[in-house]
């Protein structure tokens, strides 16, 4: 099915008809919210921005996380399969079927799409490598209107060239540099330009959302390409951020490029921390999305966030930077973090944690013991007199002690600290209710009871 690309502002006056319509079925059925918050997609929209996620096909086998997919966010990005590697994995054989999936479901929701990434070192195809320097520009040419045709029409954006700069602000020696020279970005988005007068074309990089010299170098490079009719109509800011360190100078550097004449999106939003998670990170990491919000809504050309994925059950994080993790608005059970909460508020939105919210206690009870092993018993209870929709239990083991198995909560570890947060089944207790999760262990000698176990409500 093709479809005209939608203008995000389209949807901003949708949001007050999808709040008295879900007002109007709350008046009769009676498991209907009596109070429904608008989605974090129909808030930005509303400021005449998206607010979109990544999402990559293996997840939508997981009907919780496509429920939320497809509900809470304006827009996608397809998170690798528009990349070389899965659209032309040998030379001329082109390959949609993965992207498309995603496309159409973007479409199905309502959803804009961005397209993500035409030119890039990473996740190409070794075929590439090998292609004679005589021949690339010809063949990356062919790759840009090739794909940039399929999905004419259907995009809203294009990531045309992605990653091309080192941190000191030279060129970044790919295959595509070293064989095609320094033009081959302005060939690559006038190959695209050609191939879609419309989709608008995007440069994306990662540590450019502070002024310093990488972010020159693209400044610099938008600037010139702007000069010589170049046609390049966006930056985006890929904001991998870590937890305390938004750059300062965010705003401002978004301001300057603004300021040339281009759009400006964050396109793959997520700030990590170090695990465990705390209460005291999470507050931290809240007050970040916050300000990266802000920043973005400051300028009138920052046209839209997207979430590098919306759950930390998905990220790429963990498996990249080992003992990271937690960077995204929900956690690893869909549950809402206080990250979401105040992207709400940022956007204008007034949807907080469920009432109640109060708080927990654990308390840690070894049931068995052998040579070598143990089971233990953690019991939750809700010590507030509201309602309590999610918890979280931490301790650090004081004599090396190892989970195997955990029953009735998810697990995290990271060296001798445990965290579990409920189940999708039991985080939700009622003023004075208890519930319990297990696991067996392993220890060698002693098996001391954690002194710091403690209980957060979420
Ligand atoms: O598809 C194979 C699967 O068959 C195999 O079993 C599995 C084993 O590891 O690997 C799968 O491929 C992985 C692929 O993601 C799909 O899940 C690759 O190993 C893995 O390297 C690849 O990682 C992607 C990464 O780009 C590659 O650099 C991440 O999912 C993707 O989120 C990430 O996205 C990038 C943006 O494109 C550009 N900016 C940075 C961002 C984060 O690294």
């Amino acid at each position: 099915m093709k479809r005209t690309s939608r203008s995000p502002r389209r949807t901003a006056g949708l949001v007050a008809g999808a709040v008295a319509a879900v007002a109007v079925l709350s008046a009769g059925v009676l498991t209907a919210p009596a109070h429904a918050d608008a989605t974090l997609g129909q808030l930005a929209a509303a400021k005449g921005r998206y607010f979109g996620s990544a999402t990559d096909n293996p997840h939508l086998s997981d009907p919780v996380y496509k429920q939320i997919l497809g509900s809470e966010f304006g827009q996608l990005t397809v998170g690798n399969t528009m990349k070389w590697q899965y659209t032309e994995p040998s030379e001329g054989r082109f390959d949609y079927e993965a992207a498309d999936t995603i496309v159409e479901l973007a479409e199905a929701n309502d959803q804009t799409v961005r397209g993500h990434t035409l030119v890039w070192h990473n996740q190409l195809p070794d075929w590439v490598n090998s292609v004679p320097s005589d021949r690339l520009l010809n063949v990356m040419r062919n790759h840009i209107t090739n794909e940039v045709t399929h999905f004419k029409g259907r995009l809203i954006h294009w990531d045309v060239v992605n990653e091309a700069f080192e941190e000191d602000g030279s060129r970044r020696q790919t295959v595509f540099q070293q064989k095609i020279g320094d033009g081959y970005i302005a060939e690559a988005f006038r190959a695209a330009r050609a191939a879609d007068p419309n989709v608008k074309l995007y440069y994306n990089d990662y540590n450019i959302e502070g002024i310093g010299p990488k972010s020159d170098a693209v400044y610099n490079m938008v600037k010139s390409f702007k000069q010589q009719g170049i046609p390049i109509d966006g930056v985006g800011m890929q904001a991998h951020l870590i937890l305390g360190q938004v750059p300062s100078t965010l705003r401002q550097n978004i301001q300057r490029f603004a300021d040339l004449g281009v759009d400006v999106a964050i396109t793959e939003l997520d700030i990590r921390m170090d695990l465990p998670r705390t209460a005291a990170k999470d507050a931290q990491q809240a007050n970040d999305y916050t300000r990266v919000v802000e920043a973005c809504l400051a300028v009138s050309r920052c046209v839209g966030i997207t979430v590098w994925d919306f759950s930390d059950k998905q990220s790429w994080v963990p498996s990249v930077f080992p003992g990271q993790g937690a960077a995204l608005p929900y956690d690893e059970n869909y549950n809402k973090k206080p990250a979401y909460y105040a992207i709400t508020a940022a956007l204008g939105g007034t949807s907080s944690p469920s009432p109640g919210g109060g708080a927990c206690a654990a308390a840690y009870k070894v049931s068995s013991q052998w040579q070598g092993g143990f089971v233990a018993e953690v019991t939750v209870r809700n010590t507030s007199s509201s309602a309590l929709n999610g918890w979280t239990v931490t301790w650090t083991f004081p004599d090396g002690q190892r989970i195997g198995n955990l029953w009735n909560g998810n697990l995290t570890t990271s060296g001798s600290s445990a965290t579990v947060r409920n189940a999708n089944y039991n985080g939700t207790l009622g003023a004075g209710a208890t519930t319990s999760f297990g696991f067996q262990g392993s220890h060698t000698g002693s098996n001391r009871v954690p002194a710091d176990v403690s209980c957060t409500s979420s």
